[in-house]
């Protein structure tokens, strides 16, 4: 049986680092907040060649979930994680406590200004502060020299690429494709919420970003068209409701209205209690 070597306290992750740092090594981190799947691993797997040394972290985060939102039932599976990870021959798992990570008197967050606005952040206030804090600190303790995320979450790597840049953090952003189920649907922890009924309906997002690719190709280049057949796609399910669509720039997700060059199609759908999100990038290729 494989083994997988874990740190819980922060200065131990700290001095890890720290030694392994001074040996000259490469540290690669990945971010999770668990209950891991083939997306995760996926990172894990990109993770391997960039470094000689791999992180991963499990916190379920609780700053970036609003109070109605899902984070005391947000799915938990220490020992299958530990088990996926130590097959995957990850070096070390740092899963903190929340009281080490947010002790008492915490009250220091970063906010990254208009990136986190639009797309998720309209829907999900202060989602995006809670993230942009939780990988700044994880990376002050963890000091990787490359962190790898998924562009599933691609608002999410936009605003962390942005915070780097701004507070001029000496860290490699590298950004994975998303992994799906056969069917299409991305993989995500809350695909487990879906009962099969709905598990299929969630098939109308990965559909919809078809149609929409299919329409640029063929010359459209209205953003409100293209929109338009993306609200008819998911309309066709009545087990999914539509919570945005937006065409955007790649880079700074400003709206567009004409699509010239690379596009950000960015969507967000309920189906039962879960909340989907997917994205695609039209008109080029995904950066
Ligand atoms: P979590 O949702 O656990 O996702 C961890 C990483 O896995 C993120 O970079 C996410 O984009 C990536 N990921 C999730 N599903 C994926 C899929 N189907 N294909 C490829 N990558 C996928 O995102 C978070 O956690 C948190 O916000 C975190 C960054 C850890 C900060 O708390």
């Amino acid at each position: 049986m494989p083994v997988l070597p874990a740190i819980q306290r922060v200065p131990e992750m700290q001095a890890w680092s720290e030694r392994v740092r001074r040996r000259g090594e490469r540290i690669v981190m990945v971010p999770t907040m668990g209950f891991l799947h083939e997306g995760h691993l996926s990172l894990v797997r990109a993770g391997r060649e960039r470094g000689d040394r791999l992180v991963v972290s499990i916190f379920a985060n609780p700053t970036q979930f609003a109070p109605s939102e899902d984070f005391e039932s947000y799915p938990r599976d220490l020992e299958r994680d530990v088990r996926l990870l130590a097959a995957e021959g990850v070096d070390l798992l740092f899963n903190p406590a929340a009281e080490d990570m947010y002790p008492r008197g915490y009250q220091t967050y970063v906010d990254v200004e208009a990136v986190s606005r639009p797309l998720c952040g309209v829907h999900r206030p202060g989602h995006f502060r809670g993230v942009a804090t939780v990988v700044l600190k994880l990376f002050n303790i963890v000091r990787p020299h490359v962190a790898v995320f998924g562009l599933k979450d691609y608002q999410q790597v936009q605003v962390i690429r942005r915070m780097l840049l701004d507070l001029n953090l000496d860290v490699e952003i590298v950004a994975c494709a998303t992994v799906r189920e056969p069917d299409g649907v991305a993989m995500s922890s809350r695909n487990r919420y879906l009962g099969a009924a709905e598990r299929e309906a969630a098939a109308c997002l990965q559909s919809a970003l078809g149609k929409a690719e299919a329409l640029v190709r063929g010359g459209e280049t209205s953003a409100a068209k293209v929109r338009d057949a993306v609200v008819a796609e998911i309309r066709r399910q009545p087990l999914a409701r539509l919570e945005y669509a937006d065409l955007c720039d790649p880079d700074d997700l400003e709206p567009v209205s004409e699509i010239r060059g690379s596009t950000l199609l960015a969507l967000c759908a309920w189906v039962g209690k879960a909340r989907l999100i997917d994205n695609r990038v039209l008109g080029g290729s995904q950066p």
